[in-house]
């Protein structure tokens, strides 16, 4: 078995499985975190066959569950001595306007992007503690980029179901502000693990070909959009090989807190003043800042202490 382990959680398709196969590759031992092991089976065969590495391990886990997480991560710990890498890949985005909540009771979004991303992070800290290199990554969205707009915020009092009927709600807002909110927590995770030497950084990705599956997923309207952003979009490996850099090269070895962009530049806070039209463009069509709004102190923390309620974990 190779020494050093790396988790993936929605490993069985698009960036998630070409990460599979580009770390599993490289001699890796992978463990593919999968809600769906009847389909995820077929990838795991398909990345052994690949990589042409046996060491491709399907474990169960439903990210938008706390149930499904501590049970993974029982599993995980009782079967492997350490995590060496962390990636948080797997998210729910969708459309429409439908609010929906987890087994938990928590909007399902924000369940499955955020705060069982949190959840599963606290729980491997032993298992990521005893590796002498341990990175976690978590899988970020230009899509920040509407907090631009200083109105945009992160809606707090409705992710417990609130005003599900009486507020009007969108899946395509709540995604975007549950990447914010996974910016802020990555801040947040690095200070916090900093002591234990454990790296915590996040990729703003910009767009990825989509597989037909993944396409499938989506409402029926909007998926001839995505096939249009796809022929723009480079392939699902570009960004698994972004994934590899950051949780493997010696240039990232002491990076942690740190938002990074397609092209591994770290991403710095807008400045905080008024710009005319032209550099507000070149900021949103940019990636070299991200909204000053994810710099914002008492926001994180409130994040921080919700994540820990709401999962009952103390950290
Ligand atoms: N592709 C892009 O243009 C783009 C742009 C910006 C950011 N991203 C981010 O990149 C990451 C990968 O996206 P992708 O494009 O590769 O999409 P994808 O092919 O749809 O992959 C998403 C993965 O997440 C899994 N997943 C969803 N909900 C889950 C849950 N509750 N529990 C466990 N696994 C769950 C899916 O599993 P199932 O197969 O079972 O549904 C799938 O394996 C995501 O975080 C996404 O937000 C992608």
């Amino acid at each position: 078995m190779h020494e050093r382990c790396v988790i993936i959680t929605g490993a069985n398709s698009g960036i998630g499985k070409a990460a599979a196969i580009q770390f599993a590759s490289k001699g890796y031992t992978v463990i593919m975190a999968c809600r769906n092991l009847e389909i995820s089976k077929t990838a795991q065969t398909e990345i052994i066959k690949t990589a042409n590495n046996r060491n491709v391990h399907l474990m169960e886990v439903d990210m938008s569950s706390f149930h499904s997480i501590r049970s993974f991560c029982t599993h995980f710990i009782n079967k492997f001595e350490k995590a060496d890498i962390l990636i948080h890949n797997a998210a729910y985005f969708n459309h429409g306007e439908k609010y929906q909540l987890s087994p938990d009771q928590i909007e399902l979004t924000f369940a499955t992007n955020v705060f069982g991303p949190f959840l599963m992070t606290a729980l491997l800290l032993d298992p990521l503690k005893k590796s002498d290199d341990a990175r976690i990554l978590f899988a970020g969205s230009n899509i920040i980029k509407h907090f631009f707009n200083e109105k945009t915020e992160i809606h707090f009092d409705n992710l417990q179901g609130e005003y599900k009927d009486s507020r009007s709600h969108r899946v395509y807002k709540m995604y975007c502000q549950s990447k914010m909110a996974l910016l802020l927590l990555t801040f947040k995770l690095a200070e916090e693990y900093q002591e234990d030497g454990i790296k915590v950084n996040i990729l703003q990705i910009n767009g990825a070909k989509m597989s037909k599956q993944t396409i499938n997923k989506v409402k029926p309207w909007w998926r001839p959009i995505a096939m249009v952003q796809n022929l723009f979009f480079p392939p699902a490996a570009y960004i698994a090989n972004n994934y590899y850099e950051i949780c493997t090269s010696d240039e990232f070895l002491q990076t942690s807190g740190k938002l990074i962009n397609d092209k591994l530049e770290i991403m710095q806070p807008a400045p905080n003043e008024k710009l005319g039209l032209y550099k507000q463009l070149k900021q949103i069509i940019g990636s070299t800042v991200y909204p000053i709004y994810a710099e914002n102190l008492e926001v994180k923390e409130q994040l921080w202490e919700l994540c820990k309620k709401l999962t009952d974990h103390k950290l």
